[in-house]
């Protein structure tokens, strides 16, 4: 079995730094050890294949991104991402665990849904994966369907409370969902957003002719957000069941949470980096010669981007620090302008909804550490440990500690990463455009191991499709 020494770097943790070598034996990390140390008497660097100097570098574990959708399905087409070119292009990133979501809709079955998605995934992936399962049919099939998950690996649905018609449940059909999450430890996901109240809100914009990409912002107001994550609040807190908000972008929505989990509700939430960094001002100004003002499609996405008058991203970055918001996943959903994105021109109603951020996620999230707002801890914490301990996959993934999968990111401080399609810039995304172009980023994804096996090493792609297996996971780590 191949071994690889990562020497000289500072090993970064949740909870500290520290000079460090890492020795990685097979697919697994062997020895955390203090710098240039012997292994009973052994030279370790003459006794390994590889070595990997990580001198003025951090050596962090892999990310994970526990929020994608390959493939997709949205709007009459699909999420312009394979699971190989998505999980490429998160390798490239530094994320070496993806947790996407297998879809059931109304009228299907859960098996045949989680089916489809093995089948979608099993072969193609660059790096490790396990699934969430989406139930968009809350019946009696579904429910009992729901008894097996845990068997599968699967220990986290989603539920809808927007998009009637395509993955919308109801209050009732949401309470035994519900129910049964509280009965078997299933980790409740929620999309929170008041779907019906917003498509009327839409149909009225449309009807008045305001049918560019930025009203879709306007339809999907704070308020619907912080309706919806209080409903589901309330509806966890009777049931019992664990929550688990995803992609929060509304301040007011945080402020729920955090009376939620001050009250000691087993409640949590995620945000992106969309909502970190991009606001509805600026979609308001986008515009560009080939676009008009349908530039804006590129950042439509649900939950909306928000206003940074109201102070939406200051809340968010904020919240990150104190621990009302306790993770980052991307919702990586791309869609390309090119016969995708543009399926909307005329009516932001039709705009599939989506971002496309997998690869970025560990770079925008390092300049938070750049700019202040995080710390280099916190850094590793929000990106790879809470959500692997969120969601069952910590000790193997989301810390670099021997016996744990060796998924490392040896990451340059003094590295710089240009993000975008223009000259001089990049992204591996199977998408026509980027939604983060321009951004300059003040680190370096340098090299990336993923079982031990370099995926990335010096702007070079040295893994393979399949490289990647899927990941059965346990229950929360959060849940007591
Ligand atoms: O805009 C988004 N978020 N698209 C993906 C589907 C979802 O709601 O997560
Ligand atoms: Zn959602
Ligand atoms: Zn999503």
């Amino acid at each position: 079995m191949a071994k690889t020494l990562i020497k000289n770097g500072t090993v970064v943790s949740a909870t500290g730094r520290a000079a460090a070598d890492v020795l990685v034996d097979g697919e697994t990390i062997a020895a955390v050890l203090a710098p240039g140390s012997t292994l009973l008497g052994f030279d370790l660097e003459a006794n390994v294949d590889t070595v990997v100097d990580a001198a003025g570098k951090y050596v962090i574990p892999g990310g994970v991104d526990a929020h994608t959708h390959m493939e997709l399905p949205f709007g009459g087409t699909n999420a312009s991402d394979t699971f190989e070119t998505g999980t490429r292009a998160a390798a490239w990133g530094g994320t070496t665990t993806i947790i996407d979501f297998a879809v059931q809709r109304y009228g299907e079955r859960v098996q045949d849904g989680l089916a489809a998605w093995h089948e979608k995934a099993a072969g193609n992936c660059a790096i490790d994966y396990g699934f969430h399962q989406i139930i968009g049919g809350v019946d009696e099939d579904s429910l009992q369907a729901m008894d097996t998950l845990i068997d599968e690996g699967i220990t986290s649905f989603k539920l809808f409370m927007a998009y009637p018609g395509v993955f919308y449940s109801d209050d009732a059909q949401i309470l035994k969902a519900m129910q049964k999450s509280a009965e078997t430890g299933l980790l409740t996901m929620m999309h929170a957003e008041n779907g019906p109240a917003i498509d009327v809100l839409a149909e009225q914009l449309a009807a008045q002719g305001k049918t560019d990409p930025y009203y879709h912002g306007l339809a999907r107001a704070w308020q619907m957000e912080e309706e919806a994550t209080h409903r589901a609040i309330m509806l966890a807190n009777l049931t019992g069941a664990p929550l688990y908000v995803v992609h929060v972008s509304a301040k007011q929505a945080v402020e729920q949470l955090a009376w939620a989990r001050d009250r000691g509700q087993n409640v949590f939430g995620e945000t992106c980096p969309q909502y970190l960094y991009l606001s509805l001002e600026e979609q308001l100004g986008a515009s560009s010669e080939e676009w008009g003002a349908f530039e804006g499609a590129k950042w439509v996405c649900s939950t909306p981007l928000r206003s940074r008058e109201e102070g939406h991203q200051h809340s968010m970055w904020q919240a990150l620090r104190t621990n009302d918001l306790q993770m980052v996943s991307t919702d990586h959903c791309p869609f390309c302008m090119k016969g995708q994105k543009e399926l909307g021109l005329g009516d932001f109603r039709k705009i599939p909804n989506g971002i496309g951020t997998i690869e970025h996620r560990m770079d925008l999230m390092y300049q938070g550490v750049v700019t202040g707002e995080i710390t280099l801890e916190r850094w590793v914490e929000l990106t790879s440990t809470t959500p692997a301990r969120m969601f069952g996959l910590y000790g193997q993934k989301g810390v670099i500690q021997p016996g744990a999968d060796a998924d490392i990111v040896v990451y340059d401080p003094a590295g710089h990463t240009s993000i975008g399609m223009g000259e001089g810039r990049t992204h591996h995304m199977n998408m026509d455009h980027s939604a983060w172009e321009g951004f300059e980023i003040d680190g370096h994804v340098d090299t990336v191991l993923s079982r031990g096996k370099v995926l990335v090493d010096d702007n070079q792609y040295l893994g393979a499709k399949g490289d990647g297996r899927y990941l059965k996971r346990g229950l929360s780590q959060y849940l007591v």
